[in-house]
């Protein structure tokens, strides 16, 4: 999800050094907008609908829905986010509501008995399409529907032109989605939300820094940052999807040998809601790796947060990504809640 509000925040305001400009998923320059036509989704649509949903059941394109019809669901999953993993996601529904508002959001809403039932959207890059939420209230029947909803969106991306992938980070709040994107043709991975609960007790932080210096962030290290990025997560299972938030400078620090401008270690921290910080991004470039630089920078960044007066720190990482998720178990993180991360084609 968060990854799609960084592209969506980066969309509205396509000039600022905004800290949300810090997530990698946020660096990509967003080059096609809105696509596809609606033409082509309301065709897909409307092949379909009559046939394959019960009579009860209308699947509208999201660009023909307003605010209005569907803020009871944007609400009602607004409270899953907050209750299940410490995350305000009001930030997060004034931006889709903005986009709704100017009907550039591509995706689907299920209509029961009038009523908003569920609704997925979509957004592109490149040639890329990121499914950015899938959510259906617990007052129907939420399998069933989201499998619905998925198929119906999937349909119309693959009609788009020259889309060669797509990715799909769902928060399974309506159930699981395994089955429908295995069905699809996805390839999925299972994905950990993490937790730190930064006022128990915690070891004390080590302080390898093999000789290099520590520096709070500063804007002028985002290129050197999206370098070091790139680097390290080259081949990388983690390397397709990251998250945002409000970007916490206080709590983001970078590793560089002394007298040189290239990064060697960096981690970024963002506020997802009072008091909650989530950790965007921890690399360490390869051949540095293994040397308790990545311990350090994780434990620099909970002691900066802890005087700033936050009581927790989230993360979400890949569950394949065992070295990472060793450290953040030793750390005291645990997981909170696993979701799937799919991607197509295989
Ligand atoms: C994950 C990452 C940040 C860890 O940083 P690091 O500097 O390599 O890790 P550290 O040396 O601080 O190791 C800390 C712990 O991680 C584990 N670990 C580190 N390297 C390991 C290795 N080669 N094999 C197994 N475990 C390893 C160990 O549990 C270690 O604990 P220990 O010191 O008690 O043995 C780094 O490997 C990296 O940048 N990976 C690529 C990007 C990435 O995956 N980022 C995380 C996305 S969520």
């Amino acid at each position: 999800m968060n990854a799609i509000v960084g592209i969506l925040a980066h969309l509205l305001r396509p000039t600022a050094s905004s800290p949300l400009t810090l997530c990698r998923i946020c660096i990509i320059r967003v080059r096609q907008w809105p696509l596809p036509s609606i033409e082509s989704a309301m065709i897909v649509v409307t092949r379909l609908g009559p046939r394959r949903f019960p009579p009860s059941m209308n699947i509208v394109d999201l660009r023909q829905t307003t605010v209005r019809q569907i803020e009871p669901l944007l609400e009602e999953e607004a409270r899953h986010w907050r209750d299940e993993l410490h995350w305000d996601y009001r930030g997060a529904l004034e931006l889709i509501k903005r986009f709704l508002d100017a009907h550039a959001l591509a995706g689907c809403v299920a209509f029961e008995g009038g009523s908003a039932a569920g609704y997925s959207f979509y957004v592109l890059e490149d040639q890329k399409g990121l499914i950015g939420g899938l959510y259906v209230s617990s007052k129907f029947p939420q399998h069933s529907i989201g499998r619905r909803l998925l198929e119906e969106m999937l349909l119309s991306m693959r009609a788009i032109p020259h889309l060669m992938r797509i990715e799909a980070q769902l928060m399974p709040f309506s159930g699981p989605v395994d089955t429908p994107l295995l069905d699809q043709g996805f390839r999925l991975y299972t994905r950990q939300f993490m937790l730190l609960d930064l006022q128990k007790a915690h070891e004390a932080k080590s302080d390898t820094s093999g000789g290099m210096r520590l520096t709070r962030w500063n804007d002028r290290y985002f290129e050197p940052c999206a370098k070091l990025i790139y680097l390290a997560y080259a081949n990388h299972i983690d390397g397709e999807i990251n998250g945002c938030g409000q970007f916490v400078p206080g709590a983001s620090f970078i590793l560089h040998e002394p007298g040189s401008d290239d990064l060697v270690a960096a981690v970024l921290t963002s506020e997802v809601s009072p008091g909650v910080g989530h950790t965007t991004q921890i690399c360490v470039l390869p051949g540095y790796q293994g040397h308790g630089l990545g311990r350090m920078l994780m434990q620099t960044s909970a002691e900066a947060l802890r005087s700033m007066k936050f009581g927790e720190l989230t993360l979400t990482v890949t569950s394949d990504n065992r070295t990472a998720v060793k450290l953040y178990e030793k750390l005291g993180f645990h997981t909170i809640k696993s979701f799937t991360a799919g991607v197509w084609p295989h």
